[in-house]
């Protein structure tokens, strides 16, 4: 007897931020806190990576981005932890009937080193994502000292993410 559960219909999403760096503030990304000298910049905690798969889970249900749902105006987001936007368009998505099967994403930073952290932002992100560790990838990439992420002055994240009906 099979307990397989069958999908009529994959999706991929894809989404990118980008935010500068600056002073005093905090280095957050996945919901980890990087222990830096600099931190991103932003109106909620500037963490691109859950930003970045935000907008791909919006991407892959054709929702718009993350602006659009979550403007820093409406008082209901000023401040809001990012895994809050997430968690939202999650829940879009699993009102349209999707389940979240794998998480692929890249931060493009300069500086620090960021691989000794690669399990303590996968799990983060599984646990904000509701899936297991072994279906969240995170990456690492430097600029190569080129464009305004090499020469220090912004960060990126980029994600793919697949979804199932
Ligand atoms: O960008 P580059 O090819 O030089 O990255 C080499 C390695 O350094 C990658 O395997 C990546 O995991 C790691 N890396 C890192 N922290 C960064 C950028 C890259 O740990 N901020
Ligand atoms: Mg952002």
């Amino acid at each position: 007897m099979s307990h397989a559960v069958s999908f009529e219909e994959f999706r991929t999403g894809q989404g990118w931020d980008a935010h500068r760096i600056a002073g005093r503030r905090k280095l957050i990304l996945g919901g980890v806190t990087i222990p830096w000298d600099y931190g991103l910049d932003g109106h909620s905690d500037a963490d691109i990576l859950l930003h970045a798969i935000t907008d791909a889970v919006l991407g892959a249900i054709c929702a718009g981005d993350i602006g659009e749902h979550f403007p820093p105006t409406d008082p209901q987001w000023k401040d809001a932890p990012s895994r809050k936007f997430l968690e939202h368009a999650l829940a879009m998505a699993r009102a349209a009937g999707f389940t979240l099967v794998h998480v692929d994403s890249t931060v493009i930073l300069e500086t620090p080193k960021l691989k000794m952290h690669r399990d303590d932002i996968r799990q983060s992100v599984a646990e904000i994502v509701a899936l297991s560790v072994d279906r969240v990838s995170v990456k690492f990439k430097t600029a190569e000292g080129v464009g305004p992420v090499g020469r220090g002055f912004s960060a990126e994240a980029q994600a793919v993410v697949t979804i199932a009906r």
